[in-house]
C-alpha cells in the first residue's frame, strides 16, 4: 500500500502512545511461563505481538479476553507444549527470546520456529551460540538462519560476556538461566533495555545485578500477576520528531514509557535543542522494578547537530533513523557511530535509512557502524520505500510531514507490525 504524507498542517494536541511492543513480547511470553495466571493491561495490539501471542497459545497457554486486558494462564515454567512448530512472523524478539524458554525444557521437547522472508535474513546464531554453552541442541540453517530446530535438553548456568550490547540475547540467556544448574551470569558492554531483568524480579525470580553483570539461577517457578504495559517510547519518537520538525507543532505525549533504558532518543533530542519539558526516569530510579510513567510537551523549533556515541546506541537503536532525519534539518553534522547492529534489523537500517532519505534530497553517508549527515535546512520530498520494515515506513511518514513537497511511502503497511494505530493518531493532531 503506498500513502502519501504532505507537510503544512502542525500537529498539535495529546498523544497516548501505543502499548509497548518489547514489553508486549515479554508479557506473552512471562505470561505463559509464570506458575499463576497473569493480567495483562494494554497488550499492544499489533502484527508482531500478535505472533507472540499465538506462540504462547500454541504452547499451551489459554489467552482470554477480561475486562481491561488479557489474562493468560500457563502452561508454566516447565510445561511449554512439544512438537510446535512457531510462526514467529517478522518478530525478531520473539525468534531470540523463545529459544532461551524451550532450549531446557523436559527432556524429548522440540519445536521449530520460522518466520517472514525478513525474519530469514537475521541471525540467530548470536542466541544459539551461548545456548549451545548451556547444553543446548540447536540446529540453524547454514547454522545461523532459520528455521531453527531446537531440541530439549537440561542445561547447565555459564557466565557469558555479550559480544553486542543486545535486549534480546541477555533476555535469551535468563530465561534459559531459569531453567539451568547453578548459575547463569550475564555480561553487557553497555547497558541495554531491562525489561525482562524488572519482570523477572517482580516475579520473584531471585535476579540481581552488580555493575555489569546480572545473574540469575535456577527456580521451581515464577509468579506474576500483573503487567501493566506502558505506551511504546519507540512508536512515540515519530510523532515527537514530527513535532519538533513541523511548524506550529505542539504536542503532547502521556502515558509513555519513561524506563531510562528506552528514552535515549528523547535526550538525542534535548541535546539537539529541541524544546522538551517533562521527567524522564533516571538511571538510578528508586522503583528499579517497575515501569514508570511519564508525560512530556514538545514543541516546533530549531535543531542542531549532534554525535551520538556507542554507549547511546543500545538505549536509542530503534529510533536512530529518526536521528537521521532530525540531522537533515539540523544546522551542522550528525553523527551516529557504533550501531553497526542497524545492519541486523528488520531491514540494514544503515542503507535503507540513507538509501531512503538520499532519495528526498539529503546529504548522508553511510559508515562503518552509522552515518553522517550534513544539515540542510530541509528536505525536498519524493518517494521512500519502507523495505518491509515498519519503522522505515513511519520514517518515510515523518519526513513527508517535515518536507518541502510531501513523501509517498512505498509499502506503508508495515507500521502494522509496531503502530497499526498510526495514521488514526496522526490525522487526530492534524485536524
Ligand atoms: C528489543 C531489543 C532491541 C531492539 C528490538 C527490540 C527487545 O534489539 O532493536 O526492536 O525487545 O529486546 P537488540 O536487543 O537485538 O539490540
Amino acid at each position: 500500500m503506498n500513502r502519501r504524507f504532505s507537510p503544512g498542517t502542525a500537529l498539535r494536541g495529546t498523544l497516548v502512545p501505543p502499548a509497548d511492543k518489547s514489553l508486549s513480547h515479554r508479557a506473552a511470553l512471562l505470561g505463559a511461563m509464570s506458575a499463576t495466571p497473569v493480567h495483562v493491561s494494554n497488550f499492544l495490539d499489533a502484527a508482531d505481538t500478535r505472533s507472540s501471542l499465538a506462540a504462547a497459545r500454541a504452547l499451551g497457554a489459554r489467552v482470554e479476553q477480561r475486562a481491561g486486558g488479557l489474562l493468560i494462564s500457563g502452561p508454566g515454567l516447565r510445561g511449554a507444549r512439544p512438537g510446535v512448530a512457531i510462526d514467529v512472523g517478522n518478530a525478531g524478539t520473539l525468534l531470540r527470546l523463545l529459544p532461551g524458554w524451550l532450549a531446557g525444557q523436559p527432556e524429548g521437547g522440540r519445536w521449530s520456529l520460522d518466520g517472514d522472508a525478513s525474519i530469514r535474513r537475521r541471525p540467530v546464531d548470536r542466541v544459539a551460540r551461548p545456548l549451545r554453552e548451556m547444553g543446548a541442541e540447536l540446529e540453524a540453517r547454514e547454522g545461523r538462519f532459520t528455521p531453527l530446530e531446537i531440541s530439549a535438553r537440561s542445561l547447565r548456568g555459564i557466565e557469558y560476556v555479550l559480544p553486542v550490547a543486545s535486549a534480546q540475547i541477555k533476555s535469551c540467556l535468563l530465561l534459559a538461566g531459569l531453567l539451568a544448574d547453578g548459575t547463569t551470569t550475564v555480561v553487557e558492554p553497555e547497558p541495554s533495555r531491562d525489561h525482562t531483568e524488572r519482570l523477572l524480579a517482580r516475579a520473584g525470580a531471585g535476579i540481581s545485578r552488580d555493575g555489569d553483570r546480572i545473574t540469575i539461577g535456577q527456580r521451581e517457578d515464577l509468579r506474576l500477576e500483573t503487567i501493566d504495559v506502558p505506551g511504546d517510547p519507540s512508536s512515540a519518537a515519530f510523532l515527537a520528531a514530527a513535532a519538533v520538525l513541523v511548524p506550529g507543532s505542539r504536542l503532547t505525549i502521556t502515558g509513555m514509557a519513561a524506563n531510562w533504558t528506552r528514552v535515549g532518543f528523547f535526550h538525542i533530542l534535548e541535546r539537539m535543542g529541541a524544546g522538551l519539558t517533562g521527567t524522564l526516569e533516571q538511571r538510578d530510579s528508586a522503583s528499579p522494578d517497575s515501569e514508570p510513567l511519564c508525560e512530556l510537551e514538545l514543541a516546533h523549533g530549531p535543531v542542531a547537530g549532534t554525535r551520538v556515541t556507542a554507549e547511546e546506541v543500545p538505549l536509542a537503536i530503534d529510533e536512530l533513523p529518526l536521528v537521521a532525519l532530525l540531522g537533515c534539518f539540523a544546522e551542522g553534522e550528525t553523527l551516529v557511530e557504533g550501531a553497526q547492529e542497524l545492519r541486523v534489523k528488520e531491514s540494514d537500517r544503515i542503507a535503507t535509512v540513507v538509501d531512503g532519505l538520499r532519495g528526498l534530497g539529503a546529504d548522508i553517508e553511510a559508515t562503518a557502524d552509522g552515518f553522517a549527515v550534513r544539515g540542510t535546512g530541509g528536505l525536498r520530498g519524493g518517494r521512500m520505500e519502507a523495505h518491509g520494515d515498519h519503522r522505515l515506513a513511519l520514517l518515510g511518514a515523518v519526513a513527508g510531514l517535515a518536507s518541502r513537497e510531501g513523501v509517498e511511502v512505498v509499502g506503508m503497511e508495515a507500521a502494522g507490525v509496531s503502530y497499526p494505530g498510526f495514521a488514526a493518531d496522526l490525522a487526530a493532531l492534524i485536524r
